[in-house]
Order: structure tokens, then sequence, then C-alpha cells
């Protein structure tokens, strides 16, 4: 005897919508998972039921389940072709973060960590900057990310404000755009020695302003070009530094910042970029997200070492950010 969950599930394979909302009606648990792991939401997107997906979205079933295999419906309707039901799926996981904001949120650059990382010991290799529970802070994969993110900053040349050293390669890129000036936020005190011991506080354009960025604001002036790149954040966080960015970014500069928003899985990513654009337009500005492939850099002995894979799509969605009015 089939329970209501798993009739709901059927139901959702035949596209019933009917039959659907008489379960519903009667009780059925919209977020039940089956036996293979699947909600009744994943089996609608899969099959591009739009119908059934929005009613059952209606009836409240989260949209953000995962399967065993870390598949939301999103993704399943997007690798299913199923463009209406994509969409359906789209705007109600939009909605639904800009009201509870449940991904992101809680999810650092590099996944949840114990304590506050300012606080702990890094250590730096030849190709990565690791934190005390052996999750990457920063990685030598990203360096072509770094050089792009330079590029785009340093466009209007002048004054360039970088907020998070780590292993300095946006910063080494941003050096050889020859800003007039260049300004640099670092908390961790051990980066920051080894920012000293590596002579960046020499360089004649460089201004190291060691502190957290929440703390250091009445330092700065504003800026040509800006980049946010930290660690051990939140999605808060940097939707705080979003605010700040009417004050910091002259009329006409550019900003950008590091997109590993829900880097972990591809719907989750175009939710959190949707979002992040649409936060940032309210803010007065426009935001282009330029696709650069990335597959190739990222092979298995990449993440050797590391505990968690803070990356893993294909495509890295550069942003590029600039005043709605100079823009147009
Ligand atoms: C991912 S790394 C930056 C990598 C850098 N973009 C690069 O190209 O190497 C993040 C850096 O931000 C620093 N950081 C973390 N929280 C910070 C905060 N609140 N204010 C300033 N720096 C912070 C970390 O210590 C770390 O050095």
């Amino acid at each position: 005897m089939e329970t209501e969950g798993e009739q709901l599930c059927e139901a959702a394979r035949n596209g019933d919508v009917a039959k659907a909302k008489a379960l519903i009606e009667s009780g059925a648990d919209v977020s039940f998972f089956d036996s293979d792991g699947l909600t009744p939401l994943m089996h609608a997107a899969k099959l591009g039921h739009t119908d059934l997906v929005k009613a059952l979205l209606e009836a409240g079933a989260p949209w953000n389940a995962l399967s065993p295999s870390n598949q939301s419906a999103g993704d399943f309707a997007m690798g299913s072709g199923h463009q209406e039901a994509y969409e359906a799926l789209l705007n109600a996981g939009i909605q639904a973060e800009l009201i509870l904001g449940s991904i992101a949120r809680k999810t650092k650059k590099n996944g949840d960590f114990e304590g506050d990382y300012l606080e702990d010991r890094v250590t730096f290799s030849e190709d990565k900057l690791m934190d005390s529970d052996s999750k990457a802070v920063m990685m030598a994969w990203e360096k072509p990310l770094m050089e792009a993110h330079a590029k785009a900053v340093c466009s209007g040349g002048g004054n360039v404000l970088n907020v998070g050293f780590g292993m300095g390669l946006v910063d080494t890129a941003i050096q050889q755009y020859g800003p007039a000036t260049h300004t640099i936020i670092e908390a961790h005190p051990e980066v920051y020695a080894r920012m000293l011991r590596t002579g960046w506080d020499k360089k004649d354009n460089v201004k190291i302003i060691f502190g957290r960025w929440q703390d250091v604001l009445s330092k700065l002036e504003s800026y040509d070009g800006i980049f946010f790149d930290t660690y051990g954040e939140y999605y808060e966080d940097l939707r705080e530094f979003h605010q700040h960015l009417p004050k910091l970014l002259k009329p006409g500069g550019i900003y950008s910042f590091f997109n590993g928003l829900c880097g972990g899985n591809a719907f989750f990513h175009v939710v959190y970029c949707q979002l992040v654009s649409l936060e940032l337009e309210n803010l007065g500005y426009s935001t282009q997200l330029i696709p650069l492939p990335v597959k190739d850099c990222l092979g298995e002995e990449i993440w050797r070492g590391v505990s968690q894979k803070y990356w893993q799509l294909d495509t890295y969605y550069l942003p590029v950010c600039q005043s709605i009015e100079e823009s147009e």
C-alpha cells in the first residue's frame, strides 16, 4: 500500500495536477522524500510538469531540498532542458531568498567553520593558504580569475581598493596596471605579517590598512575601482559591504567581488547571482556577469589535502558593477 507521500510523487511524475492537489488537501507531505531520495517537486521538475511545479511550490514544497546526488529541483529542470519549470523554480528561489535567505547566508565561502577564522593559525604553501581546519582560504587555481577581476577594477585607472589580501594574487595583478594609489585592507595578523615580510608596505603606491573592513571604514576614501574577497564571512557581510558602495565608489567607478556564492550547486549559484544583482540594482548599480570557463583549471589533484571543495562548477561568472547612471 502506497503512502500519501509516494502517491504524491507518482502524481508529480504523471503531471496529474488534480490528483496532486487532492492529495495535498488531504494532508500529503509536500516535502516527502521517496526511497530514491527525491521529492515530488524534483519529479515534476525533472519531467517538465510546470503546472505541478507551481502547485507544489504554492503548497510550500521546499525549492532548495537536495537529492542524494546534491541536486535540487531546479538542477533537474535545468539538466533536462525544461525552461518553464526551471524559471518557475528560479523565481521561487529568488523570492524565498529575498525574504528568508536560507542558503548562502548560512554558508561561508568555503563551508561552515567553528570559531573565528581571524583568531586561527593559517598556513601558506606554494599553491594555497589554509585555515586551521584544512579549509582553503585561497588557492592558486583562482589566479586567472583574480587577473580578470584586477583588469576590471583597474580599467579606469586612478585609486583602487582591494579588501582581503590572501595570497596577494589580485594585488599582484592590480600592481601591473600601475594605479595612482592601491589600498589593501587585511584583517588576519599572519597574512598581514607576511605582507610586510614580502615588502608590500614598501611599494610606492600601496597603502595597507590592517583590520576588519567593518572596523576601518572611517579610514577609507572613495575609489575608482574596488574588489572585495574576504574569507570566513557570510552573504550578509557582502550585502553589508554593498550598502557602503555609494560612499566608497566614485561616480563611474567599477566594483567587483569574488563570486563564490553557492559554488557547490549550479542552480543555487544562479539564484544567488540573480539575487545579488537585484540587491545591487536597488542600490543603483548594474551588474554584468562575465562567464569564464574554469573546468580545465580544476582537476581532482587541486583539492588534495583540502577538506572542502568550495567550487564545483564549470563556469565562473565574474561580476562587473557600475552605477546605473554611468553605464547608460
Ligand atoms: C580569499 S582571501 C583573498 C584572496 C585574494 N583575493 C587573492 O587574490 O589572493 C580572503 C582574505 O580576506 C581576509 N579577511 C577575512 N575577513 C576579513 C575582514 N573582515 N576584513 C578584511 N580582511 C578579511 C582573510 O584574512 C584573507 O586574507
